[in-house]
């Protein structure tokens, strides 16, 4: 069997399905692997690298998707390439259903199997091919360091002959996987940090990390049974609101990472919020692609109201391609072994498996 990938759209993606690494870990699955020429010399990565592990090389995506049993792409296909595609191959990625309908029936309607990785239950046993955290974590670890580049003072406390510089002070909001690598990254830098979510439950983790959790007084348990968060009642939103004016005034940045699955991003800075902050400071919106936690957040610009820069993030995994396709490429490899039946020689669409029952789109 045959795992093969083509290149992405290089104007909107820099990462990578396969590296020679993981080539090397599927090759030793007993797979042969297959990729389109120059497929990440844009990383540095050269074709030689690739064949020093086994992998053969291909003139053209065509090439790649004749010989090929398996793809595996970062984003969802183009039409183009959707025309490219033989019925019966499997193709896993990841691949946004919801926003991509037009393109996921097309290409169900071939015959494909599709897999997409950020449906995958969030299980022990699928934390290996954990899409979303394994990404998340590089996005919350780079939010830190954008803000820091943007940030016109020193983010440590520095005490000189000249004098003391106090320590910058950083607020994440929500404290999932992305919250909780900013807050490590921040205090790994010297700021002062401090943190809230709506599930009661992360006020430990980020204690542990050497936050102060900032609690909004409730009596309804906002975690669903997945340990997701619920979308927050009136009743929140404005004893929030009330917190985060006392908050935002104290704080030099604010990370926004929160997040409930399969809805807009909810909306927690107003405008009134926003211009509370002190001129200079930063709010970096990692929801912005999702509609934004923040006021004035536009995914990909940096808005300035009353000397406030508000950043919204765009395509932030291109920031840092080499880790980001490093991992995913390894999730990718950990599925494909659960996938992968050494003794039939064949993939094993497992129905009973909730990893892949999850993870295979059946409509859209
Ligand atoms: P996550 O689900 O692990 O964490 C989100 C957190 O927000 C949860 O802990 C949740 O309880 C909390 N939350 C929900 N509503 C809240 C509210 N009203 N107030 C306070 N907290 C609330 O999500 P993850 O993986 O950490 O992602 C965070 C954000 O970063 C998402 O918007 C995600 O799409 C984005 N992201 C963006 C990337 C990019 O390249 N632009 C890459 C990776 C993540």
């Amino acid at each position: 069997m045959i795992i093969g990938s083509i290149k992405e759209d290089l104007t909107l993606e820099k990462r990578v399905s396969i590296t020679p690494e993981s080539a090397k870990n599927i090759i030793g699955l007993g797979l042969k692997v297959c990729i389109e020429k120059n497929y990440a010399s844009h990383l540095g990565i050269s074709d030689s690298d690739y064949e020093k592990v086994g992998v053969e090389i291909k003139d053209s995506t065509i090439e790649v998707m004749n010989s090929s049993n398996l793809i595996i792409k970062v984003n969802c296909p183009s039409d183009n390439e959707i025309n490219t595609f033989k019925e019966k191959t499997i193709l896993i990625g990841m691949l946004n259903p919801s926003k991509n309908k037009n393109q996921i029936t097309k290409i169900i309607k071939k015959n494909i199997k599709i897999f997409s990785l950020e449906l995958l239950p969030r299980i022990t046993r699928a934390q290996s091919m954990d899409v979303l955290s394994s990404q998340s974590n590089l996005a919350g670890y780079r939010a830190v360091v954008d803000c820091v580049a943007e940030f016109e003072k020193a983010v440590p406390m520095m005490m000189t002959a000249a004098g003391t510089v106090p320590a910058a002070k950083i607020l994440i909001i929500g404290a999932g996987v992305a919250g909780l690598q900013a807050i490590a990254t921040a205090k790994r830098l010297g700021a002062i940090v401090s943190a809230t979510d709506v599930r009661a439950a992360s006020k430990e983790q980020v204690e542990s990390l050497g936050g102060k959790f900032l609690t909004v007084e409730q009596t309804e348990d906002m975690e669903t049974a997945g340990g997701y968060a619920k979308e927050a009642s009136e009743d929140y939103k404005k004893k929030q609101a009330e917190m985060m004016k006392d908050a935002l005034k104290k704080n030099d940045i604010v990370i926004c990472t929160a997040l409930i699955p399969g809805k807009p991003a909810p909306r927690i800075l107003t405008e009134d919020l926003v211009k509370s902050m002190k001129p200079g400071s930063i709010i970096y919106d990692l929801a912005a692609e999702q509609g934004g936690n923040s006021a004035f957040s536009e995914s990909g610009k940096i808005n300035i109201v009353q000397g406030i820069k508000v950043i919204g993030v765009k395509n932030l995994m291109n920031s840092l391609p080499l880790t980001a396709s490093s991992l995913y490429a390894k999730n990718l490899f950990s599925f494909i072994r659960n996938l992968y039946s050494r003794d039939k020689k064949d993939f094993n669409v497992n129905l009973e498996d909730e990893i892949i029952l999850k993870s295979l789109i059946k409509e859209v």
